[in-house]
């Protein structure tokens, strides 16, 4: 019998698994298809002071091995979130939730979280200072290591749940990005989120996306998720989710000898909604084949001698 538990900040996850925000809704669209309480956790999609409407279509460019979006933090807004969205997941998921967080100033970051801190349902929060689509928000927090930490000094001074910040791959150096968030008080750190792409469309001869540019995700980023992950795994102290282009065992198994302590599924649940089911069942077969028996002892595993 294998051992797929894991910890995040105190928090034990019958496995390492977590379908991430923005692919899988509020998590009770999901519950129609399986039994969800299979997974680790999941995180919700990214929530805003204000509804939002999001981007002007089209929103969504194919690749090869991945996909572009420009969704630009369409949600309902905390409101709404509170009051509509996790009373229907109460009556599907059991488990606590990864409440995903975006905002446009400190000040909004912080009034977002401070709410959603106070929910029974939450136990962590995800702040995501990475979203590439929208202007004067999101990944301008990111990609300066000073903006970051005011972010999470911000939200660590009005909540009381662990604070995990979502980085941008679109930086030169994201490991001053992630010290600069675990010295203002960070828990976690969850990486990487999309890498900033576009498409031109040869009949039109324009951007294929509407907002000309969105994020990168899929199969194709794994290699860089790898390396950012090993990169900040080595110089930070605090835990790492890993997600990008996660589509098997095979890859959280990758992820966590790199560094994370859990493992984030995005694009693939946009072309399996079956995927994180799949790769939780596979899980213990893949740990068999390399003669892993704790997932927990294997994290960073790549890094020894
Ligand atoms: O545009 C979006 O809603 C995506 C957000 C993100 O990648 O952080």
């Amino acid at each position: 019998m294998v051992n797929t538990k894991v910890s995040l900040s105190g928090w034990e996850l019958d496995n390492p698994v977590i379908p991430a925000s923005g692919t899988f809704g509020y998590g009770y669209e999901f519950a129609e298809l399986y039994d969800i309480n299979c997974l680790g956790t999941f995180s919700f999609k990214g929530t805003t002071k204000e509804p939002r409407f999001g981007n002007p279509t089209p929103r969504i460019a194919e690749c090869p091995a991945g996909m572009i979006n420009s969704v630009g933090l369409q949600n309902p807004g905390v409101d709404a979130v509170i009051n509509e969205e996790l009373p229907k997941l109460a009556k599907c998921f059991d488990k606590k939730v990864i409440a995903n967080v975006s905002g446009f100033s400190i000040d909004e970051y912080a009034y977002t979280c401070e709410l959603l801190d106070k929910q029974e349902q939450v136990g962590l929060l995800e702040v995501n200072v990475s979203c590439p689509n929208v202007h004067n928000g999101g990944m301008s927090f990111g990609t300066d290591p000073e903006c970051a930490a005011a972010v999470t000094k911000a939200v660590k001074a009005v909540t009381t749940k662990p604070v995990y910040i979502k980085l941008t791959p679109n930086v030169t150096d994201i490991v001053s990005v992630a010290k600069a968030c675990e010295q203002a008080g960070a828990d976690g750190i969850s990486m990487i989120n999309t890498l900033l792409g576009m498409r031109i469309d040869l009949r039109t001869k324009k951007p294929v996306i509407a907002n000309k540019m969105g994020g990168f995700s899929g199969s194709a980023i794994l290699p860089v998720a790898v390396r950012m992950i090993y990169q900040v795994y080595e110089a930070v102290n605090i835990p790492i989710i890993g997600m990008g282009g996660v589509g098997s065992a095979h890859d959280v198994i990758e992820l966590m000898l790199a560094g994370a302590s859990a493992v984030q599924v995005g694009a693939a649940n946009l072309v399996d909604p079956f995927i994180c089911k799949k790769i939780i069942e596979d899980l213990p077969k893949e740990m068999e084949k390399y003669n892993i028996d704790d997932l927990s002892k294997i994290i960073g595993g790549a890094h020894n001698g």
